[in-house]
Parts: C-alpha cells; sequence; structure tokens
C-alpha cells in the first residue's frame, strides 16, 4: 500500500458560541477518519481553525462592551479545550484573524482581481444611524410589504414572501430601535458565473461530491445563471479591510476557507514544509468536511476561488446531515442543546465517540441522539461485548504473561483478520455505521469463546494453568484486534490496550499477527458502565445552564439598557386607552407545528369553558409544542381576527423578546384561571 499524503479540514467554528453537541458530530467525523488514515500509515494533516470575522461577532462584542480580540482569544481557548475534551486531535488549529490569513487573502483576491471576475455597483442598503452601521437582513424588522405582516425579518415573512430590507414597511433596525434609512454603499462583486463551465464539470465529476449533493446542486444553483457574489461590506465590520477598496471589508465567507490553508501554513512554518506540497500539488489529497447548511459556499465558491488563484481544488467534500435529540431538533428549554462543556462533566467522550461513529454513514441524512439507545449501545458492545474480553481474562495472566506460541482458537483470529479490509473500505468511505457493525459481529464471536472455556473455572485447578493461559492468551488477542480496530474511534482504549499488553497500537497491520510471550500488566479499569441517571443529570444542568446563562445576561438587579434601547418606550396613552385591549388568562389546549411556515405554531387557547381561540404564533424556534400544551398564557383576546396563508389567527399571546429562539411567553401566577382578565 503506497502512502498518501492527505489534507483534511472540518469547518471553522464560529466565534461567537461554544461548541455544542451538534457540531461535535462533524469534529468526531472528522476526527475519526484523520486517526483511521495515520493508523494506515498515511501522512494526514488535521487542519482547523476558529472563524473569527462578520456582523454577529462585532455585534456580540458591542454587547458585552469588549473588543473583538479578547472575545475571540476566549473563545478560542474554550474551543480547544472542549475539542482536547473529547480527544479531538488537531494538527494545527489558528484563526482566521491571523496574519497568514491576511496575507493569503490579499493573494487569492488579486488574482481574482487579475481575472477580470470583480466589478463594482452601488447597492441600497438599510443603515442604522443611531448604530453607524449598514444592518444585515436579521437585524432589521417590519411589515412584510406583500401580506402587512408585522414584525418580520429583513428577507422573508412567516408567510414564506421574499423582499429585500428596503422593501418592509416601517423597518425598525433591531440593534438601536431607529428607523434605518436607506443609503447607498459600494460593493464589491465576483462574477462567478464565468466560471460555470467548470464548476458544473468539478460539481458534477470524479467523486467530488456525494451523489445526492452533486444532484441538488444542478437541479438548485447550476440549472440558470450563477448570480454575482457580493463579496464586500462596508466600515464598520470585524474582518480584513481590502486593500485595493479602503473602507470596504471582505465579507466573512471571502476570508473563511481561506483559513484552511491559513492555518496549514502555520503548521508548515512550524515543521519546516512547504505550503505548495499542500495546497499546489497533485499528490496531496484535499478533504473538507462539513455540514450540510454550509454546502453551498464550499462547492461554489470555495472551489471557484482555488481555481482563479491556482491552487489545487478538493479532492472531495465530504457534507454530514444535522443533529437531532430523540428525533427533534436540539432544544435549549428542553435540554438537548448539550454544550460539550457539560457533556463532559457527567460523561466519558468515548461514549458520543462511539455511539456517533455507529449512527454516521456516507450520506447527508440527519442523525438522531437516541438518549436511552445511547445508553444501551454503550453499555452493551463497549463494555459488554468488548472491554468485557479483557476484565474477564487479563487478571488470570499477570504472573505469567501470554503464551509462547499462539493457541488453536478454532480460526478466530484468523477470521478477524480477515476482516480488516472490509472494516478499513467502511472507514475510508466514512461508512462508520458499517465499520462499527462488522467490528461489533467480530466480537460476537469472541465472547461466546471465553463463554465456553470459562477461564474463571480454570484458575481454581492448578493442573489447568497453561490451558488457562491459552484462553486467556486467545481473549486477549482477540480483545486487541478488536481495539485495533475501534482505534480511530476509541484512541483511550488503543493506548489502555497497548499499556496492558506492552505494545503500543500504532498501525492498522497490527491486527494480522498474534501477540505471544509478552507480559501482561495490571488489569486497570477501561471503561465504566453508564448510567441513564447520568445522561438525565447532563440534561437538565444543560436546562439549568441555559436559564442560569439568560440571566447573566440579564441579572435581575443589574438590568441591561440594551432592551429598552432596542425598543423605545411607545407613545404615552390613556388609560381608555389601556383597556380597550383586552388581555385575557387562557390555557393552551393544542398546540402544533404548521408544516410549511419556519416560526409558526398553531395553538388552540381555551378561554374558559367552551370558549376557543385559534393562533398562529411565531414562537417554534423557542418551544416545543408538547411543553406548551397545559400552560396558561396572556392573550390578546378581542384582536380583530387575520387572515393568514395557514388560517385565522385569532388572537395573539403575549410574550418578550427579540424573536427567534428568544422569545418569553407570559404567564400569569398560579391561581390564575383561564378567562380572567389581565388589568
Ligand atoms: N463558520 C462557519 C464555517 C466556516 S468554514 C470555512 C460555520 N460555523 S458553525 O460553527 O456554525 O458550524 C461549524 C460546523 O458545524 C458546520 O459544518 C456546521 O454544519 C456544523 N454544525 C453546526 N451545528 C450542527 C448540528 N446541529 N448538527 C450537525 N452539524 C452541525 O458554519
Amino acid at each position: 500500500m503506497s502512502q498518501r499524503r492527505l489534507l483534511v479540514t472540518a469547518a471553522l467554528p464560529y466565534a461567537n458560541g461554544p461548541i455544542h453537541i451538534g457540531h461535535l458530530v462533524e469534529y468526531l467525523q472528522t476526527d475519526i477518519w484523520v486517526r483511521f488514515q495515520k493508523l494506515r500509515g498515511h501522512q494526514c494533516l488535521y487542519i482547523c481553525a476558529d472563524d473569527t470575522h462578520g456582523t454577529a461577532i462585532m455585534i456580540r462584542a458591542q454587547q458585552e462592551g469588549r473588543d473583538e480580540e479578547s472575545m475571540i482569544a476566549d473563545m478560542r481557548e474554550a474551543h480547544v479545550r472542549d475539542f482536547t475534551g473529547f480527544d479531538i486531535e488537531f494538527d494545527n488549529y489558528g484563526s482566521t484573524n491571523s496574519d497568514e490569513n491576511r496575507r493569503l487573502c490579499a493573494t487569492i483576491w488579486q488574482a481574482i482581481r487579475e481575472s477580470g471576475l470583480v466589478h463594482e455597483a452601488e447597492i441600497t442598503q438599510l443603515y442604522d444611524t443611531v448604530a453607524g452601521t449598514f444592518l444585515a437582513d436579521r437585524f432589521v424588522k417590519g411589515t412584510c410589504p406583500f401580506c402587512q405582516l408585522p414584525g418580520q425579518y429583513g428577507d422573508s415573512c412567516d408567510n414564506g414572501h421574499h423582499y429585500t430590507p428596503v422593501e418592509l414597511i416601517d423597518p425598525i433596525s433591531t440593534l438601536s430601535g431607529s428607523t434605518p434609512e436607506p443609503r447607498q454603499a459600494k460593493h464589491l462583486f465576483v462574477k462567478i458565473e464565468e466560471l460555470h463551465e467548470f464548476l458544473e464539470e468539478w460539481t458534477q465529476s470524479d467523486d467530488h461530491l456525494q451523489t445526492e449533493v452533486a444532484n441538488y446542486l444542478k437541479g438548485h444553483f447550476l440549472h440558470e445563471p450563477l448570480r454575482d457574489w457580493d463579496i464586500s461590506r462596508p466600515a464598520p465590520y470585524f474582518g480584513f479591510e481590502i486593500p485595493d477598496s479602503p473602507g470596504n471589508y471582505w465579507y466573512v465567507w471571502f476570508d473563511a476557507p481561506i483559513g484552511y490553508i491559513a492555518s496549514t501554513q502555520q503548521w508548515c512554518d512550524q515543521h519546516g514544509e512547504s505550503l505548495d506540497d499542500w495546497w499546489r500539488s497533485e499528490t496531496c489529497e484535499i478533504h473538507h468536511f462539513i455540514g450540510k447548511d454550509i454546502t453551498y459556499f464550499h462547492t461554489l465558491f470555495w472551489p471557484a476561488m482555488l481555481k482563479t488563484a491556482g491552487f489545487e481544488l478538493p479532492t472531495r467534500v465530504h457534507i454530514h446531515g444535522f443533529l437531532t435529540v430523540d428525533g427533534e431538533k436540539m432544544s435549549k428549554s428542553k435540554g438537548t442543546f448539550v454544550p460539550a462543556s457539560n457533556y463532559l462533566k457527567h460523561l466519558d467522550p468515548a461514549y458520543l465517540r462511539y455511539y456517533y461513529a455507529s449512527k454516521l454513514t456516507s450520506r447527508v441524512d440527519d442523525l438522531d441522539l437516541n438518549l436511552e439507545e445511547f445508553v444501551t449501545k454503550v453499555n452493551s458492545d463497549l463494555v459488554g461485548k468488548v472491554v468485557n474480553l479483557a476484565s474477564r481474562t487479563a487478571r488470570f495472566v499477570g504472573q505469567t504473561g501470554l503464551s509462547e506460541a499462539y493457541p488453536d482458537d478454532g480460526g478466530l483470529f484468523a477470521e478477524a483478520a480477515g476482516q480488516a479490509d472490509a472494516i478499513a473500505q467502511a472507514y475510508e468511505t466514512c461508512d462508520y455505521n458499517r465499520a462499527m457493525r462488522l467490528i461489533m459481529a467480530l466480537a460476537d464471536q469472541a465472547n461466546p469463546y471465553v463463554e465456553s472455556q470459562q477461564p474463571w473455572e480454570l484458575r481454581k485447578d492448578p493442573e489447568q494453568a497453561g490451558r488457562l493461559q491459552d484462553v486467556c492468551t486467545v481473549a486477549l488477542n482477540l480483545f486487541r484486534q478488536l481495539a485495533i480496530y475501534l482505534a480511530p474511534v476509541l484512541p483511550r482504549l488503543a493506548h489502555q490496550t497497548g499499556e496492558l499488553l506492552g505494545q503500543p497500537i500504532t498501525d492498522w497491520q497490527q491486527a494480522q499477527t498474534p501477540l505471544i510471550g509478552t507480559p501482561v500488566a495490571k488489569f486497570t479499569h477501561m471503561l465504566k458502565r453508564v448510567e441513564p441517571s447520568q445522561v438525565e443529570a447532563m440534561i437538565s444542568d444543560s436546562r439549568e445552564e441555559t436559564a442560569m446563562n439568560s440571566e447573566t445576561e440579564t441579572p435581575v438587579f443589574n438590568d441591561s439598557a440594551e432592551p429598552l434601547a432596542a425598543e423605545p418606550l411607545a407613545e404615552e396613552c390613556t388609560f381608555d386607552d389601556f383597556v380597550k385591549v383586552d388581555l385575557r388568562v387562557a390555557r393552551v389546549v393544542e398546540a402544533a407545528e404548521v408544516p410549511e411556515a419556519r416560526k409558526l405554531l398553531q395553538l388552540t387557547l381555551s378561554l374558559g369553558g367552551d370558549e376557543r381561540r385559534t393562533v398562529f404564533a411565531g414562537i417554534k424556534a423557542a418551544y416545543e409544542p408538547s411543553e406548551l400544551v397545559g400552560r396558561l398564557v396572556v392573550c390578546v383576546a378581542n384582536l380583530a381576527p387575520r387572515k393568514m396563508k395557514f388560517g385565522t389567527s385569532e388572537a395573539m399571546v403575549v410574550a418578550s423578546g427579540p424573536g427567534g429562539n428568544e422569545v418569553f411567553l407570559l404567564s400569569p401566577d398560579e391561581g390564575a384561571v383561564p378567562g380572567q382578565r389581565v388589568h
């Protein structure tokens, strides 16, 4: 087998939030692949970095009253700590806010300019005169110009109408609460359509992409001319200023993927290697691992940039689906939006590494973390079938070591050795689910051997000492084979196995030859059973943590001035004005998703007796339907009915918050009864 050179990347996590178990799908999937390649003897680099630029980070820093640099430095430390805790081992972890990245951006930019692909155009955007900044779509709210639905974001409304922020009626900046004004600004665009033919060819050939991804691109983007890519943002913007366009900054998605190269550059500088051997060499394979949400950037813009600037194109972009927990999207209120650091407080990282491996295939499908299955799978496979082989035998050969010759095992070792290629092929194609099934099938053959030989009985009879040693030699070698095959997924177990049997696991080929005549170290515990109570504690902690976080953001006695600034007090009203609004206590008796609406839940409210109201509320991102049923809320009961695409909304539930997943329903204190008026 000839040695391959592989450069592998995982998407660069945003520096505006901590790593959570959803992210970990990707960083673990990639780590397993890299560890597998290294175990096979290939030269392989795992490159990553923090993605530090853009509006969201700038705004968060402003809100926290600190500069961006110190915020991204703290976040980087937290990210690295979490990755290390999960045994995710990068060869280099850089930052997009680095000198290397700035230089590479300039080089690539120049190449794009020289190719004549850049053009300038004035575009009209909303400008917040109070905050002193142009507003990205999600920082503007107003009334939909098509259906007059109020409180909608700058790009589309809950009824599915698309528009630009400038078209919104009565727009309000969510940054300052002021009315933004349309202003013209110069933007730079890349004419990506000029690379259409190349992109068509690249996306559809040579297995660069999974078939479903190639088809998606063809059906959604490549069937018509590609739109120019708006690559610049006017100041203020946290990022790199464009050298030949002062006052304009590269849009974060321009410099983020270049961060892959910049992080490789750092590694090369530290190891005396040349960047060209990795990014401009036909013999080096480049593999990107990403989630399905960022397909577009990695399969159209990024290849276009690389091609224009004379870098090698990715050998393959491996795209995975999104994580759900117990069949639903991760939810902060349910505690299933688990931060990596919280998981580590309660559970061994090996459990999640194995569980995700058992779920991941080479397809783009979403994958589900079923918490009950998580417990049973880890306990029955890892503890019950794998570690058990060692824990039931190693102690009996502590004095003697392994037999001098490999005993007759009825062909078990040879059969497991013969599976090496099939398991390797499954890892290579990212079908870890298959790899895990093949490995567990071998464990299912090894365990009956130990059961039938009963070493714990043999040890009671001194005359059986030789047989006992042989049986344990077989069991420990079968165990070691499994540990080698599982090494990409369970590096700690591989390490412990190396310590136990006196030979580190460093190579896939080691599964071909049994160990004989070596000492066996004192057996120490390898992997504990996972208890359902630990999982419950993690979930309830994540729930609590979210609640605590929101408290820290707006502490009870030191509330931030920001909400009031974002939405200044309305004009004074009289008591008579106020009583026109009939607020009532209501009970949610039914709650359901509205399949076609991204943000809406359909609620049925009871006002007592048979009095019911149907309400369409934009609270889908913040609440699961099941947690609302039975809850008391406050509603505006005499609001004129409003016809919507999905039905008529007959009332409104009262809530605070800026929207999205930050919506907080108001609930009356205990004792309130549906139908009571709120005064
Ligand atoms: N900063 C960009 C990537 C730039 S790459 C040049 C970004 N960052 S992210 O932090 O939002 O996501 C990082 C990776 O984690 C992405 O590939 C994303 O798809 C993946 N995931 C984030 N949440 C996820 C789940 N809930 N489930 C599975 N993967 C998820 O995108």
